[in-house]
């Protein structure tokens, strides 16, 4: 084959040019810098979109106790005798006892009267149905009083069209006028997304029943009216540095009467005071009913799961001002003593000793140990000046008795503006240990201000936390938000200068975090749920990438003009260094259409293992999502690249996330 001059001349043209166009890092390995803090990338959770009630909390029977507003809301009465199903029918009273008037009053009475099975009894509809699976024991329990007389409580679980998966009986003992527990348990014979349970009611007598419920045998790790595994799993899988819990906005309350108040979400369940859930009522256009707090899923339960998967907890609590986007109710200065008295009695339930009021309470639910916390947010989004002297009460109480829990304070709901800079200015002035930053923006600004923490003062004692972020494809609070790839990768951009800045951030969550498909009220979040499987978003990819390689130092990794990666070319690049696996971990985001060669040079180390590991996540279309049925439209995947020397040369595809690691 013969090869004139010109075209060699021109191919050797464009080889150059192909070279020229490369986009070359180089990656300081031997200046490392800050360390990565171990709780750099945490999970926010709050209990919206059945994140607890009708999520994690695996009770599958809702208004188990009756205390909604509308006492039988979820049930549906089964009277054959009866004329209306939906009334209280003649043999069905439901009553109010006095010992029990302040937590959970209302009980259900049935009067038998040689009642034949089958002819008497309740439906629950479970919270948009229940998710039951073949094969798995299911545990029913109740609390009742049989006075006298032979009763009998049949179980049946029913698909949506009515066919029987599963049975059970119980048989209440005679209880004279106490009140006991009763349980059995059975196994159901096939899988259903949208089940029903009956309850049928047989025998003679007065029976009294309340806290009917039903809980699948398989809980995050086997523990009796427990947790839903497989949305645990998620979470441990992204290996968080902490949770941060019960919110956000249910923190507040629409008024101070219905905040969040921790010391009712502990204790024996029956007693933990149901609460209206705001999110129940808080958008007119997603309305939620059959929305409560049952706090099954409580503070005792927060601290276990926390320590379950490693993660720190991180509590915030109400700092005596409602939400200020609802009554924006304050407690006077005045009486703010209880308020304080509820964060110092938490930590003191947290940590103190078994001999300590709070510190029995936690050994008598079963963790006689510490749960070690560290920090403690006050407020959720409050602001203005109203803010500052309520938190310098707390500030200075918790600091006398505790000095060594961090405090997590508010910057209100705007990363920019007069409130966000007063806020700030404050807080600093404070010394508050972490300054809890929000920000729902479109993608364009996480693009856009991937350099935001470049330029904070690096001598400030207080450190960032990334509180709450989405991106959010339409506007926040829009339904149309999408959890798309232009969404996640547009954080992914953004993160790498939280990661380039973690001397100064110190811990960010992507908020909020679950989402049930049939009960959502917020849209985009990071794990969508039914009510058998979970489905990890693009977004939720991207958390995990970062959590699961962090690093424990950061290094400086330059692009053009020796500056960082900021979106120069749209390419954004961050690295650490990992102590403990003894790796690089270089992430290259490239926001654009076009594929890039990019070429990583790594000075400052004597040699490189000759094979690096790769994960990316990619697609060619920023509208890709994830769906239940399709949940891997978006999903990482790995592969092995060559180092050539101390050089590794890769090719970043037009929108795609590179996690690179090279064995030092
Ligand atoms: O994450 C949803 C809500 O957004 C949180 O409850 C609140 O803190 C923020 O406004």
């Amino acid at each position: 084959m013969r090869i004139s001059v010109l075209s060699l001349l021109l191919l050797l043209q464009m080889a150059s040019v192909f070279a020229q166009n490369k986009a070359v890092f180089s990656v300081q390995a031997d200046k490392p810098g800050a360390a990565v803090s171990a709780t750099m990338w945490g999970v926010f959770f709050e209990d919206i979109n059945l994140g607890a009630d009708g999520g994690m909390y695996a009770e599958m029977i809702k208004n188990r106790s009756f205390e909604f507003f509308k006492p039988l809301m979820g049930w549906q009465i089964r009277n054959s005798k009866a004329s209306g199903t939906l009334n209280f029918g003649p043999n069905l009273l439901m009553i109010n006892r006095p010992e029990r008037a302040e937590t959970n009053p209302r009980y259900l009475q049935v009067t038998l009267n040689n009642t034949p099975k089958d002819s008497l009894g309740l439906t629950n509809e479970g919270f948009r149905g229940m998710g039951i699976k073949k094969g798995l024991r299911y545990d029913f329990s109740v609390l009742y009083r049989l006075q006298s007389g032979n009763a009998k409580i049949h179980l049946e679980l029913v698909t949506e069209k009515g066919e029987i998966i599963g049975t059970g009986v119980f048989i209440p003992k005679n209880t004279g006028d106490v009140w006991q527990k009763g349980e059995t348990s059975f196994t159901t014979t096939a899988t259903e997304p949208k089940a029903k349970l009956n309850i049928w009611f047989e025998g003679t007598g007065t029976l009294d029943v309340d806290m009917l419920s039903l809980f699948p045998g398989d809980t995050w790790k086997g523990r009796k009216g427990g947790l839903r595994a497989d949305m645990i799993q998620m979470l441990a899988d992204l290996k968080p540095g902490f949770i941060r819990f019960p919110g956000g906005c249910i923190v507040e309350g629409h008024d101070l009467s219905v905040r969040y108040q921790w010391k009712r979400t502990i204790g024996p369940v029956e007693d933990r005071k149901l609460l209206v859930n705001r999110w129940n009522y808080e958008f007119a256009h997603r309305p939620t009913p059959d929305y409560f707090q049952t706090f099954g899923l409580g503070f005792f339960e927060y601290f276990q799961m926390a320590e379950d998967i490693g993660a720190e907890p991180l509590p915030i609590l109400n700092c005596g001002m409602a939400c200020q986007f609802n009554s924006a109710e304050v407690a006077p200065l005045g009486d703010l003593a209880p308020y304080v008295q509820d964060a110092l009695d938490l930590i003191e339930f947290a940590n103190g000793s078994t001999s300590t009021k709070w510190g029995r309470m936690r050994a008598d639910m079963g963790h006689p140990a510490p749960f070690n916390l560290k920090m403690l947010g006050v407020g959720n989004e409050n602001w203005g000046p109203q803010y500052i002297e309520r938190l310098k009460v707390f500030q200075a109480a918790i600091k006398r008795e505790y000095p060594n829990i961090k405090l997590v304070c508010s910057s209100g709901i705007n990363h920019s503006g007069e409130l966000f800079d007063y806020l700030n200015g404050e807080l600093r002035e404070m010394k508050a240990e972490f300054i809890d930053e929000h920000y729902y923006s479109r993608p364009e600004w996480f693009l856009a201000n991937a350099k935001r923490y470049d330029s904070y003062d690096r001598k400030s004692v207080s450190k960032v936390f990334a509180g709450e972020y989405a991106g959010q494809s339409d506007k926040t609070v829009s339904v149309n938000n999408k959890n798309n790839w232009r969404t996640a990768l547009a954080e992914a951009a953004y993160m790498t200068g939280l990661e380039r800045n973690a001397d100064v951030v110190q811990m960010a969550s992507y908020a909020p975090l679950f989402g049930h498909v049939d009960g959502w009220q917020w849209k985009p979040n990071l794990i969508w749920v039914d009510n058998l499987k979970t489905m990890p978003t693009p977004n939720y990819h991207v958390q995990k990438l970062y959590a699961n390689y962090k690093g424990s130092q950061i290094v400086p990794i330059l692009y053009k003009d020796k500056m960082p990666a900021t979106g120069q070319d749209s390419l954004y690049a961050s690295a650490t260094l990992d102590k403990g696996s003894n790796e690089l971990i270089i992430k290259i985001v490239n926001a654009s259409a076009k594929a890039q060669t990019a070429e990583v040079n790594i000075d400052g180390v004597k040699k490189l293992d000759a094979k690096a590991k790769l994960v990316t996540l990619q697609n060619d279309d920023l509208e890709a999502e994830n769906t239940i049925d399709l949940p891997t439209v978006v999903a990482p995947v790995e592969k092995e690249i060559e180092v050539k020397g101390k050089k590794v040369e890769l090719e970043v595809k037009g929108y795609s996330f590179s996690v690179i690691r090279v064995k030092l």
